[in-house]
């Protein structure tokens, strides 16, 4: 099966951007071991990061096309702004989870909203680079 990670604008800075809130660990890294997650349960993992909204949903319609089975996504800051993204994905019809780095809910009042959390199968947030690894478990139990 193929799981597509999705991470959505400015997490390209992660390592050097506000570390006491989302970490100290490269993007690289991240992808870098769910890739190995994935392959050690003989799947497939694939990743985009973009800033550009655009790119992101390019991606999803690709997902479709491509038949990805399933998306773990961190929408960044698009997650409290993008009816369009949410579109995509409902358009795609593939099951995904939404993960945040950090606690939302503890943080500023625009952030408790998302356009995603209540058509995800699931919600991570605030438990850091850990989130990525516990949606990947989720989705390889859903998939087989
Ligand atoms: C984030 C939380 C968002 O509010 C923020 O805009 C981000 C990252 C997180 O992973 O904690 O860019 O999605």
């Amino acid at each position: 099966s193929t799981i597509l990670v999705l991470h959505g604008p400015n997490l390209n800075m992660l390592g050097t951007r506000e570390p006491e809130v989302y970490g100290h660990e490269t993007l690289a890294d991240i992808d870098d071991r769910l890739r190995q997650q994935a392959a050690d349960n003989g799947h497939h993992l694939l990743h985009l990061q973009s800033n550009a909204e655009y790119e992101l949903i390019d991606r999803v319609h690709e997902a479709r096309a491509e038949g990805v089975d399933f998306i773990i996504i961190n929408p960044a800051a698009f997650t409290h702004t993008s009816v369009a993204l949410r579109d995509a994905i409902l358009a795609s019809e593939i099951p995904f989870i939404e993960v945040h780095l950090s606690n939302v809910h503890a943080r500023e009042a625009f952030r408790h909203h998302s356009y995603f959390s209540d058509i995800a199968e699931g919600v991570i947030c605030g438990l850091g680079s850990q989130g990525y690894e516990f949606a990947l478990q989720a989705a390889l139990k859903r998939i087989n």
